[in-house]
């Protein structure tokens, strides 16, 4: 199949380029690298050995992105292409929605005035909000969130479900992501934040490869095991060969399904940092400092129904993530810049 990425040279998106590439698929990048760059891309071409077409463009421009759907025989969307930082979102609400909602909408109308009927949305956990109980199951109803990035998901959740409604030949697969970390198992690609890290993993790597001074761990009262808080951490080339199932799902599907993308199990703060620690031999100096602000104490998926569905289950542990995180950080201590 032909696959459009938007946003396909992000952090996701380009782990999935390579599983989509390395399984038989073609796919066409459109990014406007606000939180990537090109070098991005070519390391996908390196890694699976592909050539890959790649367009620098907004996708809220639909004057460019019709020119791409007709230059293109494009089978399936996957859409990456968001702003993601929570706090960032409390900031700035407007780019937020305008962003977000926006590259949604034109996407939709640019596969509808091409005839591509088959679409796959990175979604996440927020959109549990903070009501449901854990583990999170797709037939619970979606939450409040406690910031805009969170309800631009919800949002474009139901934009969707709406849109499908509409168009009895539409194919929607919602995955809600959990936590992605970790790289690519060659050590040429991962994860490249902008500035200091807003997630945990980037910011462990940087305190190993000695650009953060220590990691404050958000909170250590929490009612959890050991008082910090737990997640779901699910590595990236997992989760990568979860949109190769579910684009091969929506080919062959119509409607809208969800699905959980985790592994189900979860670790806290300090297990991951103690577990990058014993994977990696690489001390993690870290103070509890106090809880952030829209932390929830915990969450993890019940994720049996993408493997019941789509035959698809994680493979990789906790020291494989911290293991391949490590192997791109040390190689690439500055990320894709020289
Ligand atoms: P990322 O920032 O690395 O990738 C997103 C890509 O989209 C970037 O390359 C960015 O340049 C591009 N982009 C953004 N707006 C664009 C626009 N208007 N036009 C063209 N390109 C645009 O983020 P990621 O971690 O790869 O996340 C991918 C998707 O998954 C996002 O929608 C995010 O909200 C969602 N998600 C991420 C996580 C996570 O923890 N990383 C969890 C759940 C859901
Ligand atoms: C994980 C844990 C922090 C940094 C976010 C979004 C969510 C989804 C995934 C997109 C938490 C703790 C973190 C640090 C710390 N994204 N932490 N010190 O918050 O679970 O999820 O990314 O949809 O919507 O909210 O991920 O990696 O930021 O935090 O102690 O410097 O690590 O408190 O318990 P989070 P995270």
């Amino acid at each position: 199949m032909n696959i459009l990425l938007a946003g396909g040279a992000g952090y996701i998106g380009s782990h999935t380029a390579v599983e989509l590439l390395t399984a038989g698929h073609e796919v066409i990048i459109v990014d406007n690298y606000c939180n990537s760059c090109p070098e991005a891309v070519r390391r996908v071409e390196e890694v699976a050995g592909k050539h890959v077409a790649s367009y620098g463009a907004d996708v809220k421009d639909k004057r460019t992105m019709m020119k791409i759907f007709e230059e293109n025989e494009i089978d399936c969307v996957i859409h990456f292409a968001g702003l993601k930082a929570v706090g960032e979102s409390v900031d700035k609400p407007i780019e937020y929605y305008r962003n977000n909602i926006d590259t949604t909408l034109t996407l939709l109308e640019c596969m509808r005035e091409s005839g591509v009927k088959n679409f796959v949305f990175s979604s996440s956990a927020t959109v549990y909000g903070e009501e449901n109980p854990i583990p999170y199951v797709e037939t619970m109803k979606r939450g409040s969130c406690s910031n805009p990035y969170g309800w631009t998901k919800v949002m474009m959740e139901e934009i969707l479900e709406d849109a499908s409604k509409a168009d009895s030949e539409l194919s929607v697969v919602l995955l809600r992501y959990f936590n992605p970390i970790g790289a690519h198992e060659s050590g040429r690609m991962g994860e490249d934040p902008q500035g200091i890290p807003n997630n945990l993993m980037p910011y462990i790597a940087q305190v190993a490869v000695g650009r953060r001074d220590h990691l404050t761990v958000y909170g250590g009262d929490y009612p959890t095991p050991d008082g910090t808080c737990r997640r779901d951490y699910i590595h990236v080339m997992d989760l990568a060969n979860g949109h190769l199932k579910a684009v091969e799902y929506a080919n062959t599907h119509k409607g809208v399904e969800v699905f959980n993308l985790g592994t189900g199990t979860p670790y806290s703060v300090l297990e991951i940092i103690h577990a990058f620690e014993e994977a990696n031999q690489v001390p993690i100096k870290y103070e509890i400092g106090e809880r952030r602000a829209g932390d929830l104490p915990e969450f993890w998926a019940n994720a049996q129904k993408a493997e019941r569905i789509l035959g698809w289950k994680t493979k990789r542990t906790l020291a494989d993530m911290c293991r391949d995180t490590w192997n791109w950080q040390k190689n690439n201590p500055q990320g894709y810049k020289k």
